[in-house]
């Protein structure tokens, strides 16, 4: 059928493709730790642990990790065998068909375009309380907050956020290997501030705080009928089946879970290596190195991170938008707090140039494919990068990151990436059986049990994302259904083919 056609694999996924090949297997690494390390840690651990998971937020990590793992193994085969700009998209054409690409791809755009624009957002907080009020005045409140944003009402543009993206579009356009220069400088800078929180937190952890590790349920009342935006999918069903009282439910069991659900946000990225197959000189020895090295490192930072954070203050102090800088604050280190702040501005600024490139390489193998217009494949004759795909892919996220307030949008990032994920992992199961003779440099070990655990994992932690963020997430399917089926199956450059 032909919404199922497969694309060839290429024989040789070292072949010429336009890009430029110049990333090597450390600068994968990096680009995979710039990607990681950001928002989730620097921003999002506090709120989930004072909200969601209290100290065992630290379980929280282990679940998200766990299913990142699992996802990033068969990320790794694909990518080492199937290749390609577009990432998991393009593993999806080769192994699944067209529409289930599609689907990938459309996930991918969303998880990317959301994500930096979110990241802006945080960006912009701690630039302007960590930098600009640091050496004098910070901006105007209405300078700083999206129209509409109920915590800061009176807000005309986020613009920071907005002139930061535009920056690292700028950046992006002039070449991959000065955009991968400039993010490992950017990650050893992240990397040393990390470090410093270690090292001054385990001197001022009282094991008290850690009690209860796990505090016990409390539910939050919910409105008509004890519906809540808020409350998880999983939470609404059981409450609808009876099972608990009405409203979201935080602590226990269920807050780890849906702590799980949220912090998935601080280890996204490393999927964002594959998308620069094309560019690598040794895709298919680097990039599984460069996806499984960059993710190991950042989950036994993040273990470690959170366990000491939930150790030096209470969790309950913790939902505030700079919880790192703000913990050593509370036990003194103020020097030591000011260093984190600038750690935090560089680590977001990293996280937004990977997923900006991730952005314009993912749409730049859709469109090349004919599912979305050429525009997006123009490739700059002197740069060789994906120029089309990076300006316009830069204009809706500065208009995102500037004019709407994306607090609650950070969860429909991870969504669109636990949903791509789920795909990917049946995607290792099915290729395996579709082309066994495929060369695998790298094989997804103990199969086929880490992707089946990985797609049920990736599944449930969905199932404990909120019920706003699912009915998001599915208007935006929705609306890649109309696309594909109204232009991108028409237009494909398969069915031009056949
Ligand atoms: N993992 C990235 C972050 O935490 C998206 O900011």
């Amino acid at each position: 059928m032909s919404l199922f056609r497969t694309k060839a694999i290429a024989h040789d996924i070292e072949a010429d493709t336009g890009l430029k090949r110049s990333l090597n297997a450390f600068d994968l690494t990096m680009l995979g730790i710039g990607a990681i390390i950001g928002a989730g840690i620097f921003v999002l651990t506090g709120v989930a642990a004072a909200t969601h998971a209290g100290p065992a937020i630290v379980l929280s990590y282990v679940l998200a990790g766990t299913a990142c793992a699992c996802a990033a193994l068969s990320y790794a085969e694909l990518a080492a065998s199937v290749g390609g700009a577009g990432s998991a998209y393009g593993y999806g054409y080769a192994g699944l068909g067209e529409l289930p690409a599609w689907i990938i791809g459309w996930m991918l755009v969303l998880e990317y375009t959301v994500s930096v624009a979110a990241v802006s957002a945080g960006w912009s907080g701690y630039f302007n309380s960590g930098l600009l009020e640091f050496f004098g005045s910070g901006l105007p409140d209405y300078l700083l907050h999206a129209p509409g944003d109920a915590a800061h009402p009176g807000g005309l543009v986020n613009l920071p956020a907005a002139t930061i993206i535009a920056l690292l579009g700028v950046l992006l356009a002039t070449g991959a290997k000065s955009s991968a220069q400039f993010n490992s400088v950017m990650v050893a800078v992240k990397l040393t501030a990390i470090a410093i929180f270690i090292a001054v937190a385990s001197f001022h952890v009282n094991p008290a705080n850690w009690q209860p590790f796990v505090p016990p349920e409390e539910v939050v009342p919910g409105g008509v009928n004890g519906f809540s935006w808020d409350m998880s999918l999983l939470d609404y069903f059981k409450m609808l089946l009876g099972f608990h009282s009405q409203g979201e439910v935080r602590y226990g069991w269920s807050g780890i879970a849906s702590g799980a659900a949220t912090i998935f946000f601080a280890y996204l990225g490393f999927d964002a290596v594959s998308t620069a197959a094309e560019e690598t000189r040794k895709p298919q020895r680097d990039l599984p190195i460069g996806i499984l090295a960059s993710l190991a490192l950042c989950t036994i930072l993040y273990i470690i991170v959170s366990g000491l954070l939930t150790g030096i203050v209470s969790y309950k102090a913790l939902n505030v938008a700079h919880p790192v800088a703000f913990a050593l604050e509370q036990v003194g280190a103020h020097t030591a707090a000011g260093l984190i702040s600038i750690g935090a501005i560089a680590g977001l600024t990293t996280v937004m140039l990977v997923m900006f490139f991730g952005q314009s390489r993912v749409l730049f193998a859709i469109s090349r494919d004919g599912l979305l217009p050429k525009f997006f494949a123009t490739i700059h004759p002197k740069t060789r990068t994906p120029f089309g795909s990076i300006v316009l892919s830069g204009i809706v996220m500065l208009i995102l990151g500037g004019f709407v307030p994306l607090g609650k949008l950070v969860e429909v990032a991870n969504i669109g990436t636990l949903g791509a994920f789920v795909i990917v992992s049946f995607g290792v199961i099915v290729l395996r059986r579709s082309r066994p003779e495929l060369k695998r440099p790298f094989r997804t070990p103990l199969f086929p049990l880490v992707p089946i655990v990985g797609a049920l994992a990736c599944f449930y932690l969905t199932l404990n994302l909120s019920v706003f963020t699912w009915a998001a997430f599915l208007v935006w399917l929705v609306a890649g259904q109309l696309i594909y089926f109204n232009y991108s199956r028409s237009h494909s450059e398969l069915a031009q083919q056949n």
